[in-house]
């Protein structure tokens, strides 16, 4: 598969978006950036111009380079004009979503661009099952926050052309990302294993075993960089459980990956973390 990648489209401007936005706009691509909603767009560059600056402060780029890196990031307000090689989505984890989005990509795009999904834990052969050309879809799983964290998982589902594996660790490479190969499996690897992470640090609290904040201090003192619930609030607490009620389902309602109750009642309040500026803690800027 002879597929040189020029134009990245980033659908989904969110927490994931903006970073993957962000390094394959510094890593040299043309990248196109949509969302639902609109403003999502703008907010997200905000966000990428402030992590290109501390990036500068840090010694690992220079003024040129970030203007360089914004003049490569096209804000796109509509989906008909999302046309690349490769398209990333980034948005919410739901199969339908996600199917009919990558559906109607594939139109736009007349079944020539690489459709790569960013899910966490929803089957990629699912994803790619509504699709013409079933074999152009691939997983690319990115980590929270994408900008520092260096693994990719890459995930081939029942239908993903072997060549495009290929292709993908190629381009994984060129934005300074180490790819690791996974099987179409709930979760895939890094997922699936830090379930126990979340899920028992959730039942500690259920179980009145001990508090949030001491949970956090002992694992990062056990070595860990974040506890579980400041993890959670990183990443997004609504991300957090709708990846373990995908991983629970998808290994047949397993005990061992049951969502939590007291997860659930911060979704519904729409405590959904840092982005939101309160999910188990509270933030004075979002
Ligand atoms: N948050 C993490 O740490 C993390 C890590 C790895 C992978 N992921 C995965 O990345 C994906 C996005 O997660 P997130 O945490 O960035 O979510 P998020 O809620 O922060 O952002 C999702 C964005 O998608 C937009 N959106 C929803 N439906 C859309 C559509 N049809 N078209 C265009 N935009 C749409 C929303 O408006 C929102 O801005 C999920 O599949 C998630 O499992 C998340």
């Amino acid at each position: 598969m002879n597929h040189p990648i020029r134009t990245v489209a980033v659908v989904g401007a969110g927490t994931m978006g903006l970073g993957i936005a962000h390094i394959c706009a510094a890593s040299g691509f043309t990248t196109l950036l949509f969302d639902v909603q609109q403003e999502q767009v703008a907010a997200a560059i905000r966000i990428i111009d402030k992590n290109l600056s501390l990036t500068i402060q840090k010694g690992r780029l220079t003024e040129k380079q970030k203007a360089e890196a914004l003049s490569r990031l096209r804000p796109v307000n509509q989906l008909s004009d999302m046309k690349a090689d490769l398209i990333i989505e980034a948005v919410v984890e739901k199969l339908a979503i996600k199917r009919q989005l990558f559906l109607e990509l594939e139109k736009i795009n007349e079944s020539k661009a690489i459709l790569a999904t960013n899910t966490s834990s929803i089957s990629v052969s699912q994803i790619a099952e509504v699709l013409l050309d079933k074999s152009r879809c691939i997983g690319l799983h990115f980590f929270n926050p994408t900008d520092r964290m260096k693994l990719v998982e890459i995930i081939s589902g029942t239908f993903t052309n072997p060549e495009l594996v290929e292709v993908m660790k190629g381009f994984s490479n060129s934005i300074g990302k180490t790819a690791v190969l996974a099987k179409d499996s709930p979760g895939f690897i890094v997922n699936r294993v830090a379930r126990h992470f979340y899920v028992e640090s959730l039942k500690l609290l259920e179980e009145n075993v001990t508090d949030i904040k001491t949970i956090d201090v002992l694992l990062r003192s056990a070595g860990f960089k974040m506890g579980p619930f400041e993890l959670m609030d990183l990443i997004g607490v609504d991300t957090n459980l709708a990846v373990t009620k995908s991983v629970y389902e998808g290994f047949h309602q397993d005990p061992k990956f049951k969502p939590s109750d007291i997860q659930q009642r911060l979704v519904d309040a729409g405590h959904f973390g840092r982005k939101t500026g309160k999910g188990f803690y509270e933030y004075s800027s979002k």
